[in-house]
């Protein structure tokens, strides 16, 4: 499998943000994680802070590379309507994940405009929300 894995703004920050939420690993560490744990997965992992970068690399997953793809928008997820339209787009299957879980925090991070055009959302397990993902996208090949 061909996975694009997307991380939105200040997700290359980890290691540096609030532990409780985020766990003590930087953005580096959880990608070597996950290519340990899947040795056989091509995984392209992208990360920015500016939504409209991200919106043109789901525009590029387009063009047939990928045979499906992960977002962790940050908080995009809260506010992109951009983000979210360039996602319904695209015929891939698609998973949302987070590391905390955005359901237990701040009333505004409930908010959430991609969850109806992804195909699944896992969230507040730190690095085994990204685990779970790939599992049910292994699980759910055609
Ligand atoms: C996050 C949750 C968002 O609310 C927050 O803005 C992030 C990270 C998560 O992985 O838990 O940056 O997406």
């Amino acid at each position: 499998m061909n996975l694009l894995i997307i991380h939105g703004p200040n997700l290359n920050m980890l290691g540096r943000r609030k532990q409780e939420h985020y766990g003590t690993f930087t953005q580096d560490e959880l990608f070597q994680k996950l290519i340990d744990a899947f040795p056989n997965i091509n995984f392209t992992f992208y990360q920015s802070n500016v939504e409209g970068e991200l919106i043109e690399i789901i525009h590029h997953a387009m063009d047939g590379d990928y045979d499906a793809l992960i977002i962790n928008p940050g908080a995009l997820t809260h506010t992109s309507v951009a983000l979210r339209d360039a996602l319904e787009m695209i015929d891939l299957p698609k998973v949302e994940v987070h590391l905390s879980d955005i359901h237990q925090r701040e009333d505004f991070r409930k908010i959430d405009y991609i969850f109806d055009v992804c195909n699944q959302r896992f969230m507040g397990k730190k690095i085994e929300s990204y685990i779970d993902a790939i599992t049910y996208l292994l699980n759910h090949q055609n």
